[in-house]
């Protein structure tokens, strides 16, 4: 501000998060109830996650345990049960009572990793396209971005991470990786090669890595495999995930952070001057689905991927290149089968053409080119809803190009 400059007169939102205006899930979301179409947009799911884990929040809330402020930790059953499922699914070992953190979603565990682990001009390298709020808890922090993109093939229907790419990346000024496994908009699963590719580079440069695995169970044919359990990067990874997906309640908002004591007192540090604390009574009720038996998370996969063969099948019949998903609950295409080239214009325009919401993954970009031709849907949808979706769809083929 120039000291003649009369602080009424400087725009009310700083610089640092100005350049990013309103998340694009929310014009997508405000344009689908506006217009009434089919929302593939925002990936929330359009059924509750199971009965009895309502049921359990219901009784935590009767019972009046967590209806004032939790543990800033996270309620201890909750702690366990975090411990128990890394144990349970991975091999890994963390003690509940100084390795878990529980966190407002991995929304805030994101925020708050990166606000307790940034100094300002630290580096951090974060595989492109990546998921909105990473930009901008990045700038927050006061840290540089460095994208690193994942290369579509549109041979194979997939994207691949160039190692060397990433090795190039990484500077003296690097502080940590970000990495975002199952992978959303573009559904990798990374692989045990390029994991131990990513570990072997952050042992050598000494880096952080902080992933978000909110994905972990929506994986199809394919293997979600923790960076924490690589030789050498358990004292160095920060792993976070969250109850939305895996259990369909997105808006309960409970995350986690499992990391090694020093790490995980670094994202507290941070995280209490966000929320504090937050869910009380749902942080009951997730410590129980966590427990759930392994037919509910083969179930979860199992529904899921049929519902990713129809709406992927179904693209593919409308006309659009598809790159189907070996995880999260999205399917990312390329417009330019159907004569279009930018995602932003197709998004927009979608709704009014045929009834269905999508989002322009040029968002997910820095190098915004790289995405333009590329619009992303969810399937975490009904079956009926996504063939309706699918049928609107292919009314688009016969309309020839709009944007
Ligand atoms: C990659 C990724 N990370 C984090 C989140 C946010 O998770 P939560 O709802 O637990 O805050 C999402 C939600 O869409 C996501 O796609």
């Amino acid at each position: 501000m120039a000291a003649t400059e009369h602080p009424t007169q400087r725009p009310p939102l700083n610089r640092r998060l100005a350049v990013f205006g309103t998340t694009i899930f929310a014009e997508m979301s405000a344009l689908a109830t506006r217009t009434g179409a089919i929302n593939l947009g925002q990936g929330f799911p359009d059924t509750d996650g199971p009965e009895e884990i309502r049921e359990a929040a219901v009784r935590a809330l009767r019972d009046g345990r967590g209806n004032q402020y939790p543990p800033g930790p996270g309620v201890p059953e909750l702690r366990t049960a975090v411990a128990e499922h890394q144990q349970r699914w991975y091999g890994l070992g963390y003690d509940p009572d100084s390795e878990v953190l529980v966190t407002a979603g991995a929304t805030e565990a994101i925020a708050a990793s990166l606000l307790a682990l940034l100094e300002p001009g630290d580096e951090v390298v974060a595989l492109e396209p990546y998921y909105d709020s990473y930009a901008a808890c990045i700038a927050m922090a006061g840290g540089t971005r460095v994208p690193v993109t994942l290369r579509p093939d549109a041979g194979s229907g997939t994207y691949h991470l160039d190692v060397d790419e990433l090795r190039a990346a990484v500077t003296d000024r690097t502080r940590l990786i970000l990495l975002n496994t199952p992978h959303n908009p573009t559904g990798t699963v990374l692989t045990r090669d390029e994991l131990s590719a990513i570990a072997e580079l952050a042992c050598e440069r000494d880096l952080l890595v902080v992933t978000d695995e909110v994905y972990e169970h929506l994986v199809f044919g394919a293997e979600h495999i923790p960076l924490a359990g690589f030789p050498g990067m358990r004292e160095r990874t920060v792993t976070i995930s969250s109850a939305g997906k895996t259990f369909s309640f997105t808006g309960w908002k409970v995350g986690w952070v499992t990391a090694p004591a020093p790490l995980v007192n670094a994202v507290r540090s941070a995280k209490q001057f966000l929320t504090y604390v937050s869910s009380g009574p749902f942080q009951y009720a997730i410590a129980e689905a966590l427990r759930l038996p392994d037919s509910y998370f083969h179930a979860l996969r199992t529904d899921l991927e049929a519902k990713r063969d129809l709406l992927a099948d179904g693209l593919r019949e409308a006309g659009f290149g598809v790159f189907r998903p070996a995880g999260t609950y999205f399917v990312t295409t390329d417009i330019r089968p159907l004569g279009e080239d930018d995602g932003f214009a197709f998004c927009r325009a979608l709704p009014e053409r045929c009834g269905v919401v999508a989002i322009p993954n040029a968002v997910f970009y820095d190098h915004r080119d790289q995405g333009a031709p590329f619009v992303r849907f969810a399937f975490c949808k009904g079956e009926q809803v996504l063939a309706e979706a699918v049928s609107r769809l292919k009314s688009l083929a016969s309309q020839g190009r709009w944007s």
